[in-house]
């Protein structure tokens, strides 16, 4: 395995706070992701649903984990379904996961092939009364692919009409968002990573690179470090294309004077992390890159410094609001009087701060917590303002990945990555 997998006792717990949740006499499924296909028979590589994963830790397609926990034999609480390996499939794909292996990676003790799947759900669906289904609802989700999960929904819909069907994703928003000493452990790596990323290009930035050259630096550490890549699309901006806030393109030279938002994170056993960093592509900031760039810097400080147990999303997100406000009136880009004739339902400062401060992180870059709940414990945040000019050419945007504590401030998983304008300049200009 290319990545050091978690111990089973984080799985077994996961599913046991996962069945703490559910009613009496139901059971739940979780399926896995499928195959993306492109054309003729080629195919994306395999990402596995982060849900049966959290769960399982199982990394393969086709897997289904069947939860039962009221199941009238015992053996029959937790069992997972694996596509049948064989010698064939052995020759030409390699190893798949074994029963003795997948009970070793999961903790679970029933592990069959997938052909014993439909009766044995329909087993145990006659024997409870409701079936928990995993629908998407993150909040930002917009897909219009069906998924193997949709399919599966659908088809349980068709064979149990009688039964009340439950959601599972309000109870894994929950559980997902509080994150286990294990899972940081998890993140942590994704984000150690992400830092041998960044030293990595810190000499190597030069005007006349293509933003793509940075990317592929960035790829080939992580690749080298056992991470399968970028945790999302990295985003490259140099100079103007930093004021376009999904720039994914990549493709443009980079300049001499220009400021290159670099928002870039490895995973790491499909944990991520989520980083943003600005650099000067001749490897000295400006007087004008520097004061935005330092705004920006202590928003980030003081938005991470307001993290804590019962702080409820919008508060925070209002109170760095304001905060930048105060940023922006010194750079000279508001006024008092722009605040004070502010529309109350889009403030002054989102002219140039236009999207959120921080959003949930793991095993989804984008991850599951609700946010109109109160902050608790464990929960992985980043915070991430911004400040865009697109009239003086200038983007700047600072990210780093924190963990709530019960007293006092988070934890930044980021702090060794080089942050400061002093320490960047100095990385950048080492050997030249
Ligand atoms: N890289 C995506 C984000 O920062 O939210
Ligand atoms: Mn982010
Ligand atoms: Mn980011």
């Amino acid at each position: 395995m290319r990545y050091q997998a978690l111990p089973a006792s984080l799985y077994k717990r996961n599913r046991a706070k996962f069945m703490a949740q559910m009613k009496p006499k139901s059971i739940a499924i979780f399926n896995s992701n499928d195959i993306y296909p492109v054309s003729a028979d080629s195919t994306l590589p395999f990402a596995q649903h982060r849900d049966i994963f959290y769960l399982t830790g199982v990394d393969q397609e086709e897997s289904i984990l069947l939860l039962a926990p009221d199941a009238v034999n015992p053996e029959d609480r937790e069992i997972l379904f694996l596509r049948e390996t064989n010698d064939h499939i052995k020759v030409w794909e390699g190893e798949k996961l074994t029963k003795e292996k997948a009970r070793e990676l999961t903790g679970i003790q029933n592990v069959q092939w997938l052909p014993n799947f439909e009766s044995k759900l329909k087993e145990l669906a006659f024997q409870n009364e409701h079936i928990y289904i995993n629908t998407n609802e993150h909040y930002r989700a917009a897909t219009e692919v069906e998924t193997r999960e949709d399919r599966f929904i659908k088809k349980a819909k068709q064979m149990f009409p009688g039964h009340k069907f439950e959601r599972s994703n309000p109870i894994l928003q929950r559980l997902r968002s509080v994150k286990e000493p294990e899972e940081i452990q998890q993140i942590q790596r994704a984000c150690d990573i992400t830092e041998a990323g960044f030293r990595r290009i810190l000499d190597k930035v030069r005007p006349g690179m293509k933003e793509y050259e940075l990317e592929a630096e960035f790829a080939h550490e992580f690749l080298r470090r056992g991470s399968r890549g970028f945790a999302y699309t990295p985003i490259i901006a140099s100079g103007p294309n930093a004021n376009v806030l999904h720039y994914i393109q990549n493709d443009a030279e980079i300049k001499d004077g220009d400021l290159i938002l670099i928002d870039v994170g490895a995973e790491y056993g499909n944990w991520s992390s989520d980083m943003t960093r600005c650099v000067p592509a001749n490897g000295k900031f400006t007087e004008r890159q520097k004061e935005v760039y330092n705004a920006v810097l202590r928003v980030k400080d003081a938005a991470a410094k307001m993290l804590k147990p019962g702080v409820i999303w919008k508060d925070y997100q209002e109170k760095v609001g304001r905060i930048m406000e105060k940023e922006l009136i010194k750079l000279g880009l508001l006024t008092e009087e722009d605040i004070k004739n502010e529309d109350p339902a889009w403030p002054a400062y989102k002219k140039y701060f236009m999207h959120g401060t921080s959003h949930h992180m793991g095993l989804d870059t984008h991850d599951y917590g609700l946010l109109y709940e109160p902050m608790k414990a464990g929960m992985v945040f980043t915070v991430e303002p911004g400040i865009y000019i697109p009239e003086e050419g200038i983007g700047i945007r600072i990210e780093d990945d924190y963990v709530i504590q019960e007293e006092g401030e988070p934890i930044n998983l980021m702090k060794n990555i080089p942050i400061t304008v002093e320490e960047i300049e100095e990385l950048m200009n080492k050997n030249k």
